[in-house]
Protein backbone atom coordinates (compact mmCIF):
# COMPACT_ATOMS: atom_id res chain seq x y z
CA UNK A 1 0.00 0.00 0.00
CA UNK A 2 1.38 3.47 -0.71
CA UNK A 3 0.23 6.84 0.02
CA UNK A 4 2.10 10.22 -1.77
CA UNK A 5 1.95 12.90 0.17
CA UNK A 6 2.21 16.09 -1.52
CA UNK A 7 3.94 19.70 0.21
CA UNK A 8 5.10 22.32 -1.55
CA UNK A 9 4.33 25.53 0.64
CA UNK A 10 6.23 26.82 4.29
CA UNK A 11 3.57 25.76 6.94
CA UNK A 12 2.66 22.22 4.68
CA UNK A 13 6.44 20.97 5.72
CA UNK A 14 5.85 21.63 9.43
CA UNK A 15 2.95 19.56 9.04
CA UNK A 16 3.73 16.79 6.77
CA UNK A 17 6.68 17.05 9.29
CA UNK A 18 4.76 14.81 11.66
CA UNK A 19 2.64 13.26 9.88
CA UNK A 20 5.28 11.61 7.78
CA UNK A 21 6.79 10.26 10.68
CA UNK A 22 3.46 8.81 12.02
CA UNK A 23 2.90 7.11 8.79
CA UNK A 24 6.67 5.83 8.58
CA UNK A 25 6.29 4.59 12.47
CA UNK A 26 2.76 3.01 12.13
CA UNK A 27 4.38 0.90 8.77
CA UNK A 28 0.98 0.99 7.59
CA UNK A 29 1.74 1.82 4.04
CA UNK A 30 5.20 3.44 2.18
CA UNK A 31 4.66 7.40 2.60
CA UNK A 32 5.77 8.78 -0.79
CA UNK A 33 6.89 12.38 -0.48
CA UNK A 34 6.56 14.75 -3.23
CA UNK A 35 7.63 18.84 -2.72
CA UNK A 36 5.77 20.98 -5.16
CA UNK A 37 8.85 23.55 -5.37
CA UNK A 38 6.17 26.35 -4.79
CA UNK A 39 8.55 27.55 -2.26
CA UNK A 40 12.03 27.53 -2.59
CA UNK A 41 13.99 29.87 -0.83
CA UNK A 42 16.68 28.40 1.95
CA UNK A 43 14.45 30.16 4.27
CA UNK A 44 11.10 29.74 3.12
CA UNK A 45 11.60 25.66 2.35
CA UNK A 46 14.85 24.04 3.46
CA UNK A 47 15.18 25.21 7.05
CA UNK A 48 12.17 23.27 7.79
CA UNK A 49 13.52 20.03 6.60
CA UNK A 50 16.59 20.91 8.64
CA UNK A 51 14.47 21.96 11.43
CA UNK A 52 12.67 18.30 11.40
CA UNK A 53 15.40 15.78 10.01
CA UNK A 54 12.49 15.26 7.28
CA UNK A 55 13.75 12.88 4.50
CA UNK A 56 14.86 14.48 1.03
CA UNK A 57 11.54 14.15 -1.02
CA UNK A 58 11.42 11.35 -3.23
CA UNK A 59 9.74 14.06 -6.36
CA UNK A 60 10.94 17.28 -6.38
CA UNK A 61 8.73 19.01 -9.09
CA UNK A 62 10.31 22.65 -8.86
CA UNK A 63 7.62 24.48 -10.21
CA UNK A 64 8.81 27.90 -8.31
CA UNK A 65 7.01 30.91 -8.64
CA UNK A 66 4.93 32.52 -11.16
CA UNK A 67 0.84 33.33 -11.58
CA UNK A 68 -1.84 31.67 -9.62
CA UNK A 69 -2.61 29.83 -13.62
CA UNK A 70 0.94 29.02 -14.16
CA UNK A 71 1.53 27.71 -11.02
CA UNK A 72 -1.18 25.73 -10.48
CA UNK A 73 -0.74 24.40 -13.91
CA UNK A 74 2.89 23.19 -13.48
CA UNK A 75 1.98 21.09 -10.46
CA UNK A 76 -0.81 20.06 -12.26
CA UNK A 77 1.09 18.63 -14.94
CA UNK A 78 4.10 16.76 -12.94
CA UNK A 79 1.78 15.51 -10.48
CA UNK A 80 0.16 13.37 -12.81
CA UNK A 81 3.07 12.08 -14.12
CA UNK A 82 4.06 11.37 -10.79
CA UNK A 83 0.68 9.42 -9.84
CA UNK A 84 0.95 7.50 -13.03
CA UNK A 85 4.31 6.33 -12.09
CA UNK A 86 3.60 5.70 -8.87
CA UNK A 87 0.25 4.37 -8.63
CA UNK A 88 -0.73 5.12 -4.72
CA UNK A 89 -3.84 4.19 -3.06
CA UNK A 90 -4.56 7.63 -1.81
CA UNK A 91 -2.97 11.00 -2.42
CA UNK A 92 -2.62 13.59 0.72
CA UNK A 93 -2.45 17.37 0.60
CA UNK A 94 -2.21 19.80 3.26
CA UNK A 95 -4.53 22.98 3.43
CA UNK A 96 -4.92 25.65 0.93
CA UNK A 97 -2.32 26.56 -0.97
CA UNK A 98 -2.15 26.32 -5.27
CA UNK A 99 0.12 23.24 -4.11
CA UNK A 100 -2.95 21.75 -2.64
CA UNK A 101 -5.57 22.42 -5.46
CA UNK A 102 -3.27 21.06 -8.17
CA UNK A 103 -2.15 18.18 -6.40
CA UNK A 104 -6.05 17.56 -5.71
CA UNK A 105 -7.18 17.86 -9.29
CA UNK A 106 -4.20 15.74 -10.39
CA UNK A 107 -5.38 12.82 -8.53
CA UNK A 108 -9.25 13.00 -8.67
CA UNK A 109 -8.78 12.84 -12.59
CA UNK A 110 -6.89 9.61 -12.19
CA UNK A 111 -9.61 8.47 -9.40
CA UNK A 112 -6.94 8.11 -6.39
CA UNK A 113 -8.70 9.09 -3.35
CA UNK A 114 -7.43 12.24 -1.57
CA UNK A 115 -7.28 12.55 2.13
CA UNK A 116 -7.51 16.44 2.57
CA UNK A 117 -5.75 17.82 6.10
CA UNK A 118 -7.24 21.02 7.38
CA UNK A 119 -10.48 20.35 5.52
CA UNK A 120 -13.93 22.58 6.06
CA UNK A 121 -12.14 26.00 6.91
CA UNK A 122 -14.23 28.84 5.16
CA UNK A 123 -13.72 32.31 5.31
CA UNK A 124 -14.21 35.72 3.13
CA UNK A 125 -13.92 37.09 0.80
CA UNK A 126 -14.60 34.25 -1.51
CA UNK A 127 -12.53 34.74 -3.63
CA UNK A 128 -8.91 35.10 -1.95
CA UNK A 129 -6.97 32.44 -3.80
CA UNK A 130 -7.04 30.35 -0.47
CA UNK A 131 -10.55 30.08 -0.29
CA UNK A 132 -10.87 28.95 -3.74
CA UNK A 133 -8.73 26.11 -3.09
CA UNK A 134 -9.86 25.08 0.14
CA UNK A 135 -13.30 24.93 -1.46
CA UNK A 136 -12.65 22.75 -4.28
CA UNK A 137 -9.96 20.61 -2.71
CA UNK A 138 -12.82 19.65 -0.19
CA UNK A 139 -15.20 18.84 -3.04
CA UNK A 140 -12.65 16.10 -4.73
CA UNK A 141 -11.76 14.44 -1.24
CA UNK A 142 -12.63 11.28 -0.18
CA UNK A 143 -11.58 11.78 3.98
CA UNK A 144 -11.28 15.44 5.32
CA UNK A 145 -10.10 15.56 8.26
CA UNK A 146 -11.60 18.63 10.09
CA UNK A 147 -9.66 20.60 13.11
CA UNK A 148 -12.85 21.34 15.22
CA UNK A 149 -16.65 20.89 14.33
CA UNK A 150 -17.27 24.01 13.05
CA UNK A 151 -14.98 22.87 10.00
CA UNK A 152 -17.42 19.43 9.68
CA UNK A 153 -20.13 22.28 10.04
CA UNK A 154 -18.88 23.99 7.21
CA UNK A 155 -18.88 21.17 4.91
CA UNK A 156 -22.21 20.03 5.62
CA UNK A 157 -23.57 23.23 4.84
CA UNK A 158 -21.64 22.61 1.44
CA UNK A 159 -23.66 19.07 1.46
CA UNK A 160 -20.55 17.16 2.23
CA UNK A 161 -20.85 14.14 5.13
CA UNK A 162 -19.18 11.68 4.02
CA UNK A 163 -15.75 10.90 4.79
CA UNK A 164 -15.31 13.70 7.40
CA UNK A 165 -13.49 13.40 10.59
CA UNK A 166 -13.13 15.69 13.22
CA UNK A 167 -9.27 15.16 14.29
CA UNK A 168 -7.64 18.39 15.78
CA UNK A 169 -5.08 20.64 14.61
CA UNK A 170 -1.81 18.81 13.40
CA UNK A 171 -0.03 22.48 14.31
CA UNK A 172 -0.92 21.93 18.34
CA UNK A 173 1.06 18.30 17.82
CA UNK A 174 3.61 19.98 16.29
CA UNK A 175 4.19 22.73 18.75
CA UNK A 176 3.62 20.04 21.45
CA UNK A 177 6.48 17.91 20.80
CA UNK A 178 8.78 20.38 19.54
CA UNK A 179 8.04 22.84 22.94
CA UNK A 180 10.87 21.60 24.63
CA UNK A 181 13.29 22.93 21.78
CA UNK A 182 11.81 26.24 22.06
CA UNK A 183 14.50 28.70 24.02
CA UNK A 184 12.41 31.71 24.45
CA UNK A 185 14.72 33.98 26.09
CA UNK A 186 18.04 33.22 23.80
CA UNK A 187 15.46 34.02 20.94
CA UNK A 188 14.84 36.83 22.28
CA UNK A 189 18.19 37.85 23.24
CA UNK A 190 19.68 37.19 19.86
CA UNK A 191 17.21 39.77 18.39
CA UNK A 192 17.72 42.32 20.83
CA UNK A 193 14.43 42.76 22.61
CA UNK A 194 13.23 41.81 26.12
CA UNK A 195 11.15 38.68 27.59
CA UNK A 196 7.51 40.03 27.69
CA UNK A 197 8.53 43.68 25.70
CA UNK A 198 7.72 43.42 21.90
CA UNK A 199 5.51 42.37 19.68
CA UNK A 200 6.04 39.66 16.89
CA UNK A 201 4.90 40.68 13.40
CA UNK A 202 4.17 38.76 10.02
CA UNK A 203 3.04 39.89 6.61
CA UNK A 204 2.44 38.00 3.49
CA UNK A 205 -1.74 38.02 2.14
CA UNK A 206 -2.45 39.47 -1.21
CA UNK A 207 -4.75 41.48 -0.58
CA UNK A 208 -2.72 43.00 2.24
CA UNK A 209 1.01 43.31 0.60
CA UNK A 210 0.05 43.29 -2.81
CA UNK A 211 -1.48 47.31 -3.14
CA UNK A 212 0.46 50.08 -1.83
CA UNK A 213 -2.61 51.60 0.26
CA UNK A 214 -3.01 48.25 3.27
CA UNK A 215 0.86 47.63 3.38
CA UNK A 216 1.13 51.45 3.79
CA UNK A 217 -1.60 51.53 6.09
CA UNK A 218 -0.50 48.70 8.02
CA UNK A 219 3.47 49.05 8.24
CA UNK A 220 2.41 52.67 9.65
CA UNK A 221 0.06 51.23 12.08
CA UNK A 222 2.82 48.87 13.35
CA UNK A 223 5.48 51.60 13.67
CA UNK A 224 2.82 53.97 15.99
CA UNK A 225 1.88 50.62 17.68
CA UNK A 226 5.76 50.64 18.54
CA UNK A 227 6.23 54.10 19.36
CA UNK A 228 2.88 54.49 21.83
CA UNK A 229 3.64 51.50 24.03
CA UNK A 230 7.64 51.55 23.82
CA UNK A 231 8.06 48.38 22.43
CA UNK A 232 9.63 46.48 19.14
CA UNK A 233 7.47 45.37 16.51
CA UNK A 234 9.57 42.66 15.41
CA UNK A 235 8.39 41.57 11.53
CA UNK A 236 9.11 38.59 9.67
CA UNK A 237 9.23 39.79 6.27
CA UNK A 238 8.31 37.07 3.38
CA UNK A 239 10.07 37.50 0.34
CA UNK A 240 6.93 38.58 -1.23
CA UNK A 241 6.12 41.56 1.20
CA UNK A 242 10.07 42.84 1.54
CA UNK A 243 9.57 42.74 -2.97
CA UNK A 244 6.68 44.80 -2.32
CA UNK A 245 7.87 47.42 -0.19
CA UNK A 246 11.20 48.00 -2.12
CA UNK A 247 8.57 48.33 -5.38
CA UNK A 248 5.97 50.94 -3.55
CA UNK A 249 9.26 52.63 -1.54
CA UNK A 250 7.61 51.31 1.72
CA UNK A 251 11.06 50.73 3.54
CA UNK A 252 10.12 54.40 5.36
CA UNK A 253 6.73 53.49 6.20
CA UNK A 254 8.84 50.74 8.17
CA UNK A 255 10.70 53.47 10.38
CA UNK A 256 11.33 51.72 13.68
CA UNK A 257 10.62 48.25 12.89
CA UNK A 258 12.48 45.45 13.71
CA UNK A 259 12.93 43.93 9.66
CA UNK A 260 13.25 39.98 9.73
CA UNK A 261 14.33 37.72 7.22
CA UNK A 262 11.53 34.94 7.59
CA UNK A 263 12.66 32.74 10.32
CA UNK A 264 12.61 29.04 11.10
CA UNK A 265 9.53 27.14 13.31
CA UNK A 266 11.64 27.15 16.12
CA UNK A 267 12.62 30.50 16.08
CA UNK A 268 9.55 31.80 15.29
CA UNK A 269 8.19 29.66 17.73
CA UNK A 270 10.80 30.73 20.68
CA UNK A 271 10.28 34.34 19.47
CA UNK A 272 6.02 33.67 19.87
CA UNK A 273 6.53 32.70 23.86
CA UNK A 274 8.67 35.26 24.87
CA UNK A 275 6.60 37.64 22.95
CA UNK A 276 3.76 40.57 24.54
CA UNK A 277 1.59 40.11 21.44
CA UNK A 278 1.62 38.71 17.68
CA UNK A 279 -0.33 40.69 14.82
CA UNK A 280 -0.14 38.15 11.60
CA UNK A 281 -2.15 37.83 8.44
CA UNK A 282 -0.90 34.14 8.60
CA UNK A 283 -3.97 31.14 9.34
CA UNK A 284 -1.19 29.01 11.41
CA UNK A 285 0.23 32.12 13.05
CA UNK A 286 -2.70 33.12 14.71
CA UNK A 287 -3.37 29.79 16.30
CA UNK A 288 -0.18 29.02 16.98
CA UNK A 289 -0.26 32.10 19.25
CA UNK A 290 -2.94 30.81 21.15
CA UNK A 291 -0.83 27.69 21.65
CA UNK A 292 1.47 29.90 23.19
CA UNK A 293 -1.06 31.51 25.42
CA UNK A 294 -0.16 35.03 23.41
CA UNK A 295 -3.18 36.75 21.96
CA UNK A 296 -3.30 37.83 18.47
CA UNK A 297 -4.36 40.55 16.16
CA UNK A 298 -5.39 38.91 12.81
CA UNK A 299 -4.81 41.63 10.22
CA UNK A 300 -7.65 40.13 8.00
CA UNK A 301 -11.22 40.99 7.31
CA UNK A 302 -12.27 37.29 8.44
CA UNK A 303 -10.45 34.50 9.26
CA UNK A 304 -11.37 30.20 9.24
CA UNK A 305 -9.91 30.09 12.88
CA UNK A 306 -13.17 31.84 14.28
CA UNK A 307 -13.37 30.03 17.49
CA UNK A 308 -10.63 32.18 18.66
CA UNK A 309 -12.55 35.56 17.76
CA UNK A 310 -15.66 34.46 19.01
CA UNK A 311 -14.29 34.13 22.40
CA UNK A 312 -12.54 37.17 22.22
CA UNK A 313 -9.40 35.96 22.66
CA UNK A 314 -7.97 36.99 19.03
CA UNK A 315 -9.14 40.18 17.28
CA UNK A 316 -9.95 40.66 13.63
CA UNK A 317 -8.15 43.77 12.07
CA UNK A 318 -8.69 45.76 8.80
CA UNK A 319 -5.64 47.69 7.07
CA UNK A 320 -6.12 51.04 9.16
CA UNK A 321 -3.25 52.12 10.67
CA UNK A 322 -5.21 53.42 13.81
CA UNK A 323 -6.99 50.33 13.72
CA UNK A 324 -3.48 48.26 13.99
CA UNK A 325 -2.56 50.49 16.58
CA UNK A 326 -5.57 49.83 18.88
CA UNK A 327 -6.05 46.35 18.17
CA UNK A 328 -2.31 45.88 18.74
CA UNK A 329 -3.16 47.76 22.23
CA UNK A 330 -5.86 45.43 23.40
CA UNK A 331 -4.20 42.67 22.96
CA UNK A 332 -2.05 43.42 25.43
CA UNK A 333 -4.78 43.01 28.09
CA UNK A 334 -5.00 39.74 29.84
CA UNK A 335 -7.45 37.30 28.35
CA UNK A 336 -8.01 33.29 29.69
CA UNK A 337 -7.54 31.31 26.42
CA UNK A 338 -10.02 29.55 25.82
CA UNK A 339 -9.59 25.77 26.22
CA UNK A 340 -8.80 22.53 23.75
CA UNK A 341 -10.57 24.71 20.71
CA UNK A 342 -8.24 22.39 18.07
CA UNK A 343 -7.88 19.11 20.08
CA UNK A 344 -5.25 17.67 22.44
CA UNK A 345 -2.16 17.01 20.08
CA UNK A 346 -3.14 13.78 18.85
CA UNK A 347 -3.78 14.63 15.37
CA UNK A 348 -1.43 12.50 13.73
CA UNK A 349 -2.62 9.54 15.20
CA UNK A 350 -6.02 10.12 14.45
CA UNK A 351 -5.23 10.88 10.41
CA UNK A 352 -3.02 7.87 10.29
CA UNK A 353 -6.21 5.75 11.74
CA UNK A 354 -8.48 7.69 8.75
CA UNK A 355 -5.90 7.05 6.51
CA UNK A 356 -5.54 3.22 7.38
CA UNK A 357 -9.54 2.42 7.11
CA UNK A 358 -9.33 3.99 3.57
CA UNK A 359 -6.49 2.09 2.55
CA UNK A 360 -8.11 -1.10 3.74
CA UNK A 361 -11.29 -0.30 1.73
CA UNK A 362 -8.97 -0.23 -1.58
CA UNK A 363 -7.41 -3.16 -0.87
C1 LIG B 1 1.44 30.72 -0.06
C2 LIG B 1 -0.02 30.29 0.05
C3 LIG B 1 -0.60 30.84 1.34
C4 LIG B 1 0.26 30.41 2.54
C5 LIG B 1 1.70 30.83 2.31
C6 LIG B 1 2.58 30.33 3.45
C7 LIG B 1 -1.13 30.10 -2.16
C8 LIG B 1 -2.14 30.71 -3.06
N1 LIG B 1 -0.83 30.80 -1.05
O1 LIG B 1 1.45 32.15 -0.12
O2 LIG B 1 -1.90 30.33 1.52
O3 LIG B 1 -0.24 31.06 3.71
O4 LIG B 1 2.17 30.27 1.07
O5 LIG B 1 3.84 30.95 3.44
O6 LIG B 1 -0.66 29.03 -2.45
N2 LIG B 1 8.64 33.88 -3.08
C9 LIG B 1 10.01 33.88 -3.00
N3 LIG B 1 10.63 32.76 -2.53
C10 LIG B 1 9.96 31.65 -2.14
C11 LIG B 1 8.56 31.66 -2.25
C12 LIG B 1 7.91 32.77 -2.71
O7 LIG B 1 10.67 34.86 -3.32
O8 LIG B 1 10.59 30.66 -1.73
C13 LIG B 1 7.97 35.11 -3.57
C14 LIG B 1 7.75 35.10 -5.08
O9 LIG B 1 7.86 36.39 -5.55
C15 LIG B 1 6.30 34.65 -5.19
C16 LIG B 1 5.67 35.28 -3.96
O10 LIG B 1 6.69 35.19 -2.97
O11 LIG B 1 5.69 35.05 -6.38
C17 LIG B 1 4.43 34.62 -3.48
O12 LIG B 1 4.66 33.22 -3.28
P1 LIG B 1 3.44 32.17 -3.45
O13 LIG B 1 3.95 30.82 -3.21
O14 LIG B 1 2.72 32.45 -4.72
O15 LIG B 1 2.42 32.59 -2.31
P2 LIG B 1 2.67 32.92 -0.77
O16 LIG B 1 2.41 34.37 -0.59
O17 LIG B 1 3.95 32.35 -0.28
Amino acid sequence: MKIVSLVGARPQFVKEALVGQAARESGAWDHVLVHSGQHYDPDMSDVFFKEFGMPRPQHHLGVGSGSHGAMTAAVLAAMEEVLLAERPQALMVYGDTNTTLAGALAAAKLRIPIIHIEAGIRQKPRDMPEEINRVLTDHLASRLLCCSSLGARNLAAENIRQGVHVAGDIMLDVFLRLRPRFAPAAASAARGVVPGGYFVATLHRDFNVDRPEPLSAILTGLSRLSASTGMPVLLCLHPRTRQRMERFDLIRAADGLVLLPPVGYIELMSLVCASAAVLTDSGGLQKEAYYAGRRAVVLMPDTGWRELIECGFNLLCPPEADRVVAAGQAVLAPVAPPPAVYGCGETAAAIVTVAQELLSSCS
